[in-house]
């Protein structure tokens, strides 16, 4: 492949020079060829963010290769043409040892709707990229949106964004990739963190390899990291983490996908910490609120805020509504105790107040007449989970019940609801487990806080957008695992880390958009490594029949372990019994099937009896085939389980895809092919697609998924 033909005398070196084959794209692409280096480097590409109707904020990090210490100039253009012929912005920056060599530029007047070049220059080396500006709130233009999540380095190669690429080349120019939304987990905190080893399709540990040979490992910490409960070091300091967004960012794949196109980014946990809130971690020991991690937090907010180009300071939204969104400023903090949270829920303690409040992250952007994208932060101001870490194991065990992983799934559903609720139940004891109710002097459980959801609220209310989508990290629909003949001992809920274990929150926002009116909400979320899609209805709980309200869009992560890995991990030990692990996964190959079946998909969808059928059909010797055992399960499936939810792949990686339109949304759900394969930089090819339509005003018209290639079980 030829090197492009703009090289700027002699000795220069371009550092990604090369265009895809769809020339109409023009990306800078940095896999092509080794590329040598010149006095400069850019080793983690460039990238661009926020796109506004006449600004962006763009981003490379620039390294002197002799001395990196040492502070280098950088030209910044901007260009209507690949060829910067016309160039509309010609500016200088320095990047310094203080941002980690790390620039962010706001560009501004640009002029709306408007694909642009961009280009940093250092010397004789440059590296280029392309982003976009957004349409302005009247333009009745469609919108077409990739989103993605949970990017565990170790667990995968970054191939979701090659096919990502891949996928767009192939679409016509009018249903293109406008922008990206990163729901967070961008980096992960810890490494070689046992659960995130990368596995083959039989679920093995094996060793990833770069194409060149090399391992794919993220080296040791500058700082040495601490050491967790499972052995996983992790990172301390500014420049632990900053270390963790230079090696993700070494990815040559997700570096193609950020200079093509704009990303729209808030946090997870793993920015920080994993499960956080506030500044909390649960890292050493099964004891809550005790591992106050303020100095991390404020550390891991500063790496963020130099890595990951957003426009916080300055942002707009809808006319009315005030954006609290501001950019880092550094903090004196230390690593002081918690103490109670105040009566919103928060913890005031002063370091933890500093450290939270050193950044805010929670913003809207408009693009075009048709979309309002509202950006939370689900971890800064949450409470502590309703179950307290030490306090799950207790209760399982009261009840006489093996539980598939402590402290936050698979969780009692009764108890999550009765301790969410604080101290509103006035009851000093749980109920039918005598134990002493940890949250008897406690506020209502919140995910958002208080100014936070003011702000949601007013932002949904105020925008005038057709379609609001909702940039929602965690998952928000119920995910229930019905207790049948007391089998589990509770109705259990997956996940307490998510909007289930927060269950009165979730109900009031819902509760919200119906009452003031608000139509057409989907929420776009990540987090749990499997892809979902769903009808949200304002009350899970309802005695009578709950409204549905919006819909929900989940998307498998980029390359981390899935959902389905987890659980069927979890279930391998001997204390938990075989028939609970049956219900996760099945070893069907002496049918012709997986021996990893994802019953799992079967327990959320047709219910804990069906997937029960279908363990004990694979193993009666009168039954010869899958099918015939999955006719024999969706038999005995129960109706009243979780209907809101309709598609299920929980052993899943790969991104989502939506088209906005005036009079509907499209989604498409993609899976890859496990992207742990040799070369890193293949497209990795797609095992199916779901596809989704959802009609403007009727949540509840939400479609069945439309699947094209290999359907996950147990659909046929
Ligand atoms: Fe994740």
């Amino acid at each position: 492949m030829k090197r492009r033909d703009f090289l700027r005398g002699a000795g220069a070196f371009i550092v990604g020079a090369k265009l895809l084959g769809c020339g109409d794209n023009n990306v800078p692409d940095p896999i092509d060829e080794v590329v040598p280096r010149g006095t400069f480097a850019f080793p983690q590409g460039v990238a661009s963010g926020d796109p506004r109707p006449d600004s962006v904020v763009l981003w490379t990090r620039v390294v002197q290769n002799a001395d990196p210490l040492a502070t280098v100039t950088l030209q910044l253009e901007v260009a209507s043409d690949a060829d910067f012929t016309t160039i509309v912005v010609d500016q200088q920056i320095e990047a310094t040892a203080a941002s980690d060599h790390t620039v962010r530029v706001l560009v501004e007047d640009l002029g709306e709707d408007t694909t642009f070049f961009y280009r940093f220059t250092a010397g004789v080396d440059e590296i280029v990229g392309r982003t976009r500006t957004a349409p302005g709130a009247s333009a009745d233009v469609d919108v077409n949106i990739a989103w993605v999540s949970c990017q565990d380095y170790q667990s995968g190669h970054f191939g979701a964004y090659r096919q990502m690429l891949r996928d767009d080349d192939e679409r016509a120019e009018a249903d293109r990739v406008h922008f990206v939304v990163h729901l967070g987990d961008v980096i992960y905190e810890t490494i070689d963190e046992p659960s995130q080893r990368a596995l083959d399709n039989n679920l093995e540990e094996i060793l990833l390899a770069e194409p060149d040979g090399t391992d794919r490992i993220v080296s040791r910490f500058p700082s040495g990291g601490g050491t967790n409960k499972s052995g996983a070091k992790f990172a301390r300091t500014v420049d632990d983490y900053r270390h963790l967004y230079k090696t993700f960012m070494s990815d040559v794949n997700f570096q193609a996908a950020r200079a093509r196109w704009p990303f729209i980014y808030t946090w997870d946990d793993h920015e920080f910490t994993n499960d956080s809130w506030q500044s909390m971690a649960n890292y050493i020991d099964g004891t809550t609120a005790d591992e106050g991690s303020q100095s991390r937090k404020l550390a891991a907010s500063q790496a963020w805020f130099e890595y990951v180009p957003a426009q916080l300071t300055g942002a707009i939204g809808p006319t009315g509504v005030s954006q609290d969104a501001k950019d880092f400023a550094t903090a004196t903090v230390s690593d002081a105790r918690f103490t109670a949270p105040n009566t919103d829920n928060f913890v005031d303690e002063a370091n933890n107040a500093a450290a939270i409040g050193a950044m805010t992250i929670y913003r809207s952007l408009r693009w075009g007449k048709h979309v309002e994208l509202v950006m939370t932060d689900q971890r800064s101001y949450r409470s502590d989970h309703a179950i307290p870490e030490d306090l799950a194991p207790l209760i399982n065990a009261g009840a006489g019940q093996t539980v598939f992983f402590d402290p936050r799934n698979f969780l009692p559903r009764p108890i999550v609801q009765f301790l969410d609720l604080g101290s509103i139940t006035g009851q000093a004891t749980i109920p039918g487990i005598g134990l002493p109710n940890p949250r008897a002097a406690s506020p209502i459980g919140t995910m958002l806080g208080k100014a936070q959801k003011a702000w949601w609220k007013s932002t949904m209310q105020a925008s005038d957008a057709t379609w609001k989508l909702w940039g929602n990290e965690v998952p928000m629909m119920r995910m229930l695992v019905k207790n049948v003949n007391n089998a589990l001992g509770f109705d259990r809920v997956l996940d307490g880390d998510a909007w289930d274990g927060y269950p009165t929150e979730r109900k009031e926002l819902l509760t919200f958009l119906r009452t003031a009116n608000i139509k057409n909400v989907v929420v776009l979320t990540g987090d749990i490594h499997a892809h979902f899609a769903g009808v949200l209805l304002d009350d899970y709980d309802s005695a009578g029949t709950p409204n549905a309200v919006a819909t929900e869009l989940i998307t498998a992560g980029i390359s981390s372990n899935s959902l389905f890995s987890f659980y069927e991990a979890a279930t391998r030990s001997a204390a938990v019994p075989a028939s609970l692990r049956a219900l996760v996964t099945v070893n069907a190959s002496a049918k012709g099937g997986s021996s990893f079946t994802e019953n799992l998909n079967m327990l959320l969808t047709k219910g804990l009896v069906s997937a029960g059928t279908f363990a004990g059909a694979i193993a009666n010797a009168g039954v010869t085939s899958v099918a015939q055992a999955i006719a024999i399960a969706n038999a005995q499936a129960d109706a009243t389980i979780n209907t809101h939810l309709r598609y299920a792949d929980t052993n899943a990686q790969g991104y989502g895809y939506v088209k906005v339109t005036e009079a509907e949304v499209t989604a498409d759900l993609i899976t890859i092919n496990r992207p742990v394969g040799a070369g890193s930089t293949n497209a990795p090819g797609i095992k199916r697609t779901a596809s989704f339509t959802i009609p403007a005003d009727n949540p509840a018209g939400m479609s069945a998924a439309t699947i094209t290639g290999e359907k996950p079980f147990p659909l046929s």
